[in-house]
């Protein structure tokens, strides 16, 4: 984490909700979720959890939610959207060092989160570390680009990713069953001088911990 990205949310934290619905849709995390097969009484992590995209969708369906967040502006936020719901659980933490005991989760999520992360490696360990066997990770970001607009203007740390990198470091992780669909979705934004625009694909990347024989 850098005091420049933390900062940088905290101020954009009371428009997120309107600036993100420009940039990607609901399907999203209908996807995401569908395809982890999350169901009532589970238990989810939701890292970068921004103003609470993934994590309301959890709760709808049911789940426990830890929702993780560098920002404590965006946490504020989704403490005045959901503190009514008991199923809610706030910490403040960062993705490579996650306020969260290992195998405590059965789902991780994290939807946009990767490209601001100092070290995707050790933050997708770490995602790794906080599921029980059995549990199923979920990664949706942006494929590699060029539009370095995104870096100057949103300060995303990484330009997306080749999709070969994201299950080579999935695999060292230790999970199986590593998949990496096209969503179908894509990630819109266009430059604070209206002259370039991104249109960037969203791959969803999941993988298992496979129940080990007891
Ligand atoms: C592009 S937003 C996505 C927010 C949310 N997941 C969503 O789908 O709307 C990225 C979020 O990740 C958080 N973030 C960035 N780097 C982080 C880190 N190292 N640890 C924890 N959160 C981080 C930011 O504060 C921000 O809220």
């Amino acid at each position: 984490m850098t005091t420049d990205s933390r900062s940088y949310f905290d101020q954009i934290a009371d428009r997120w909700d309107e600036v993100s619905r420009g940039f990607f849709s609901e399907a999203v995390r209908e996807k995401a979720l569908s395809l982890a097969g999350a169901r009532a009484g589970e238990t989810a992590a939701d890292i970068g959890a921004g103003s609470g995209f993934i994590t309301e969708a959890l709760l709808v369906r049911g789940l426990q939610v830890i929702a993780v967040e560098q920002s404590r502006q965006m946490l504020r936020r989704i403490r005045d959207k959901f503190s009514d719901n008991p199923g809610l659980d706030c910490r403040q933490g960062e993705a490579e060092n996650l306020p969260v005991d290992t195998g405590a989760v059965d789902y991780v999520f994290a939807n946009m989160v990767l490209h601001h992360v100092e070290s995707p490696v050790k933050a997708i360990a770490e995602m790794v570390r906080i599921l029980n066997r059995g549990g199923t990770l979920v990664v949706t970001d942006l494929d590699e680009h060029g539009h370095s607009f995104l870096v100057e203007e949103h300060r995303d740390r990484w330009m997306g990713f080749k999709r070969t990198d994201v299950k080579r470091w999935f695999e060292a992780a230790d999970l199986k069953n590593v998949s990496i669909e096209g969503l179908g979705e894509t990630c819109s934004s266009e430059s604070a001088g209206g002259n370039e625009a991104a249109d960037i694909r969203i791959p969803l990347r999941d993988g298992r911990i496979v129940q080990e024989a007891p």
